[in-house]
């Protein structure tokens, strides 16, 4: 395994991380505990150190089962391991089907009971890396930064970063309090936040890319047959992968078709490469509950694409039809 160094406080971490979410939210039922546990420490093992979760993925019977397992199944490796999670959002109304909207709070009073339970739940007395999960209008991004200054002071923070800020949010809070990392939604079917790849070189912070995959489907292991759970799995909403997104998306599956087979690579190990190859401090976190992909996704960092295969592929997407993508799910404000 590959190791990366992000931000100015130089955070090292696997050059691919772990996703979590899916284990215990957003993509059908939760997966079992025990299996969880097992595929936690199988992850480690093979050399992941780098594992994401958020004080929001949930269940509807537990609104914080991911850090819970997480905090169980890292506890024996917890000095080997950084440990990445969120604050700042509520899933509105989770035992509701479909994709539920987000409810943004980051008064400091919310961010410090937040912090207090993600280290009980997780358990350890500190966060690797802390993200605003989204921004909140009504708190000013220097009082959000003057927290994870206190915070960071504390020990009970180590870095700290945002996810799906803007520009101007981000260039404010990171002159209150250095910013490690950003994380965004990155694919080859979202490629927007590459606008922002300038702001991070410039100013030294990594950019963590969440959906690498596009929710699996550059793996090329769906088709237009596969039916997803309307009750609990957001891919039965989401815009690839309704039936008629396969006849649009099918030069995409040509151009990973053809780079895999170029490459000895998978679809999936391609999709991360190409990110993995494009920046030094880029580290995708796809999600997984299985051990086989665990495995064949960590070979991406083994995959080397020059900078003229890079600029091939970005042509080729540029110029390409494809479906539209899931861009998240609706964010709102907290009520007064
Ligand atoms: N900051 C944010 O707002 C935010 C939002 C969304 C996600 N995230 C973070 O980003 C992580 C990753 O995003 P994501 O899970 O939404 O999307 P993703 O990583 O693009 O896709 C995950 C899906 O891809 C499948 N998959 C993974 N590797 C595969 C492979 N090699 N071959 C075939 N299928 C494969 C998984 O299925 P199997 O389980 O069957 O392998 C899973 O259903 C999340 O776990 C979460 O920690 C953050």
């Amino acid at each position: 395994m590959d190791y990366r160094t992000l931000g100015q406080s130089g955070l090292r971490v696997s050059a691919i991380g772990l996703g979590c979410m899916g284990m215990s939210h957003a993509y059908g039922a939760p997966a079992d505990r025990r299996d969880m546990t097992e595929l936690l420490a199988d992850a480690v093992d093979m050399g992941y150190t780098f594992f994401d979760t958020a004080e929001s993925y949930g269940t509807v019977d537990n609104p914080h089962d991911n850090e819970e397992l997480l905090g169980e199944a890292l506890k024996p490796f917890r000095d080997k391991i950084a440990i990445a999670t969120k604050f700042g959002i509520t899933f509105e109304n989770l035992a509701a089907p479909g994709v539920h909207a987000v409810v943004t709070d980051s008064r400091p009073e919310v961010i410090r009971r937040s912090v207090e339970g993600s280290l009980r739940r997780l358990q350890t007395d500190h966060i690797d890396l802390y993200y605003q999960h989204r921004t909140d209008p009504r708190v000013e991004p220097e009082t959000v930064a003057s927290v994870m200054a206190e915070l960071i002071k504390e020990g009970k923070v180590l870095h700290w970063g945002l996810s799906e800020a803007s520009v101007e949010y981000l260039r404010r809070a990171h002159s209150v309090c250095p910013v490690t990392a950003v994380q965004n939604r990155y694919s080859m079917m979202a490629r927007w936040n590459e606008a922002l790849f300038p702001v991070l070189q410039e100013l030294g912070i990594g950019f963590i890319a969440f959906s690498p995959l596009a929710n699996g489907l550059l793996s090329r292991c769906y088709t237009a047959t596969d039916h997803f759970d309307v009750a609990n799995d957001y891919r039965a909403y989401m815009p690839q992968f309704q039936e008629d997104s396969f006849g649009k998306n099918k030069a995409l599956f040509s151009l990973l078709d053809e780079l895999a087979e170029r490459k000895h690579a998978t679809p999936a190990q391609i999709s991360l490469a190409w990110m993995l190859c494009k920046k030094p401090w880029i580290v995708p976190i796809p999600g997984t509950r299985k051990l086989c992909r665990l495995k064949e996704n960590i070979g991406a960092a083994d995959i080397s694409l020059s900078a003229e295969e890079i600029k091939g592929i970005d042509e080729a997407l540029d110029a390409m039809h494809m479906s539209d993508v899931f861009s998240g799910s609706l964010v709102k404000s907290r009520a007064i």
